[in-house]
């Protein structure tokens, strides 16, 4: 089986699909080499913490599974915590994704982080190690190699 059963879970049962209207940060990143697109909403508390997320894509099953999973993996979290999840963070709790497949959880993983530079820019805020967003991951292809 190419998929583990945790990505075709979350493929077949996305979390977190969907808007916030009233959202702290709004990140949307691409690729412009596959057309995938992905779109993240967070809601932060006063304190700092994360409340909400929800994302919606255009992208194929791996970034539905990947964005799901982050987007769980965000809630509850810290604004600093949330830099935690990286894309190897996201595909371990999926337990893996074929090599191929690996800069569609590089989508998930930048359109938090643009989603939290969004939050960061509103409220004028230094978050520690969080690099201003790409807008095109396929930009960057050697890094997520
Ligand atoms: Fe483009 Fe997966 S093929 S994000």
């Amino acid at each position: 089986m190419l998929y583990s059963e945790k990505v075709m879970d979350h493929f077949l049962n996305p979390r977190n699909v969907g808007q916030i209207d009233d959202a702290s940060g709004v990140g949307t990143v691409g690729n412009a080499r596959c057309g995938d697109i992905m779109r993240v909403y967070l809601k932060i508390s006063d304190n700092g913490v994360v409340e909400d997320a929800k994302f919606k894509t255009f992208g194929c099953g791996a970034a539905v599974a990947t964005s799901s999973m982050a987007t769980e993996m965000i809630k509850g979290k810290s604004v600093s915590d949330a830099l935690s999840i990286t894309n190897k963070a996201v595909m371990d709790a999926l337990d893996g994704l074929p090599p191929v497949k690996v800069h569609c959880s590089c989508l998930a993983e930048e359109a938090l982080h643009a989603a939290l530079w969004d939050y960061a820019q509103k409220n004028d805020l230094m978050i520690e190690g969080l690099k201003p967003p790409v807008s095109d991951i396929g930009d960057h292809d050697e890094i997520y190699a």
